[in-house]
């Protein structure tokens, strides 16, 4: 069979990941999560001190870039990839709400993304691999053989994402998801480095009335055209 790079781009909260993972076990395909990678970018910038009543000082952010590892590994036990930040598991940490409040500003800094983008394309060598982000199918894969750009309406991704911050035991109130998601929204369509946009050639997927099965379903027949 035909190994492809499936870009699945989309705004916050849309189910990106459900759907990515979802295809890549089906598939037997790598996937990897790229706003993991920003997250974890904003944890070590918070870690360090680098974050001062919300302002990022970018300037130290960029000093201490190089030493900033970020690697993933495959949870056999638990069937799931995990985040490593300098070979600490990081990946609930990077979850919270107050991750997602500081990562679209770290996000827009154009070191950060080229950093981003490489360690991305080398991981693409191989194809046989689902990524989800922002700009994959706009930058990091170009020439990706299937993209997806998915979207849903702002209240019922806030739901969503509330109802999974909730489960985890998170204290926050659904005002400030939805805040949230409507900062990242803007902060990520409206930056200078590489912005969230639809290819030309994305085939567009609102899951705003349609349950994730239907989804899969819709997804993995695109796949499968292709394959
Ligand atoms: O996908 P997720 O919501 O976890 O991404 C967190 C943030 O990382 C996004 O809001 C966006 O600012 C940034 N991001 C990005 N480019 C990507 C993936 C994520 O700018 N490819």
């Amino acid at each position: 069979m035909n190994k492809i790079i499936i870009a699945i781009d989309g705004y916050s909260s849309c189910g990106k990941s459900t759907l990515a993972k979802q295809i890549a076990k089906e598939l037997n395909y790598v996937y990897i999560d790229t706003g993991a990678m920003y997250r974890a970018v904003s944890l070590y910038a918070l870690q360090k001190g680098f974050i001062v009543n919300n302002v990022l000082e970018v300037t130290k952010l960029l000093a201490a870039l190089p030493s900033i590892k970020i690697s993933f590994s495959y949870n056999l036990a638990q069937s799931k990839s995990e985040t490593f930040l300098n070979g600490v598991n990081v990946e609930q940490d990077i979850r919270t709400i107050e991750i997602s409040n500081h990562v679209s500003k770290v996000a827009q800094i154009k070191e950060v993304r080229e950093k981003m983008v490489d360690l991305q394309r080398a991981m693409g060598d191989d194809k046989g691999l689902v990524m989800d982000g922002r700009d994959i199918g706009s930058v990091v894969f170009p020439n990706a053989e299937l993209k997806l750009f998915m979207t849903a309406s702002p209240k019922i991704r806030a739901q969503r994402r509330f109802d999974e911050l909730k489960a985890k035991g998170d204290k926050v109130s659904f005002e400030d998801v939805m805040a949230n998601i409507v900062l990242r929204d803007n902060d990520d369509t409206s930056r200078t480095e590489n912005p969230l946009i639809k290819s030309p050639d994305a085939i567009v997927i609102d899951n705003s009335d349609i349950t994730q099965e239907e989804q899969f379903e819709l997804a993995l027949n695109y796949a499968k055209n292709i394959i």
